[in-house]
């Protein structure tokens, strides 16, 4: 994509103050797109350039109103919504049911809120919904079952949209990432880094190391595939859940155990 590739394109993002979702907001106004950031860590801004920027949460149906208000307002139209806010959280069934319903909250109900209260605009536009799940989307990540549980719901959310509201012309995609460095992930990095004794970036090394890539990715890497799937140059891809892993999840790794010994293959011409 190039610059002012997404003129005249308003989407609202979640999850926007950090991470992938701030990411995402500087790359699509880069752009040329004009946003509404959503987040409870920004203050209200709105902003005489490209982003107008609201304090809120993606689960209150009264802050997502405000949002798409503003798009309104200000634009007169809104074409696609980024659903990134998120939080990570680890606890077994067994274990503080407030991290259950904190989660679930978070990862899901913010989605389907967002999507509730912009699905109008969206329909109004024959716009996109972009829905950033997980590689946890997928599998298990061991000791997180709400978080698991919330990313493989958002799968489930994405292709009930995509089944419901295709024929209106509205596309819903989801990104599943791997490994991202943002400050969600460091924060776990130098948690279970700390206890084996690696600090951040040798930890996010040895997490990588059964990875294709033997890398995580950068938050802007991510916001590129979600402009893309924003914007009209994915306009027939819909229902789809697109890996962004670094090859993680296209590997059978069941013999891990004994084949991470082996060195790496190197060059071989
Ligand atoms: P981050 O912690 O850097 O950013 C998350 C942002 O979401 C924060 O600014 C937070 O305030 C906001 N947020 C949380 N709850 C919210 C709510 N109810 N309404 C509005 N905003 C809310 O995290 P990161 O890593 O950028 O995560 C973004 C998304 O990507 C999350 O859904 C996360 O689960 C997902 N993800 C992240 C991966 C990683 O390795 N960092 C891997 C796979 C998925």
């Amino acid at each position: 994509m190039t610059r002012g590739e997404l003129d005249g394109l308003a989407v609202l993002v979640t999850g926007a103050a950090s991470g992938i979702g701030r990411a995402t907001v500087d790359l699509l106004a880069s752009r040329g797109a004009s946003v509404v950031a959503l987040d409870p860590q920004l203050e209200h801004d709105p902003g005489t350039g490209p982003v107008i920027a609201v304090r809120g949460d993606a689960a209150s149906e009264a802050d997502v109103g405000q949002s798409v208000g503003a798009a309104l307002d200000r634009w007169g139209h809104l074409d696609a919504v980024v659903c990134g806010a998120g939080v990570g959280t680890f606890g077994t069934v067994l274990e503080a049911e407030d991290v259950w319903h904190e989660t679930l909250r978070g990862n899901l109900e913010s989605a389907r809120v967002t999507v509730r209260g912009a699905m109008p605009e969206l329909i109004r536009a024959r716009g996109a919904i972009v829905i950033v799940s997980s590689l946890a989307g997928t599998v298990a990540v061991p000791g997180s079952v709400a978080y698991t549980t919330s990313k493989h719901a958002l799968i489930g959310l994405t292709r009930s949209l995509a089944a419901d509201f295709g024929a209106l012309g509205v596309r819903a995609n989801v990104v599943c990432p791997g490994a991202v460095r943002t400050p969600m992930l460091d924060r776990v990095m130098d948690e279970i880094g700390g206890k084996v004794g690696l600090d951040r970036s040798c930890a996010y090394e040895r997490a990588a190391a059964l990875t294709p890539l033997r890398r995580a990715a950068e938050p802007a890497e991510i916001a590129e595939i979600i402009a893309f799937l924003a914007s009209p140059r994915s306009s027939i891809i819909t229902g789809a859940v697109l890996m962004a892993d670094g090859g993680v999840s296209a590997v059978d790794l069941s013999l891990s155990g004994l084949t991470m010994q082996l060195p790496d293959p190197g060059p071989r011409l």
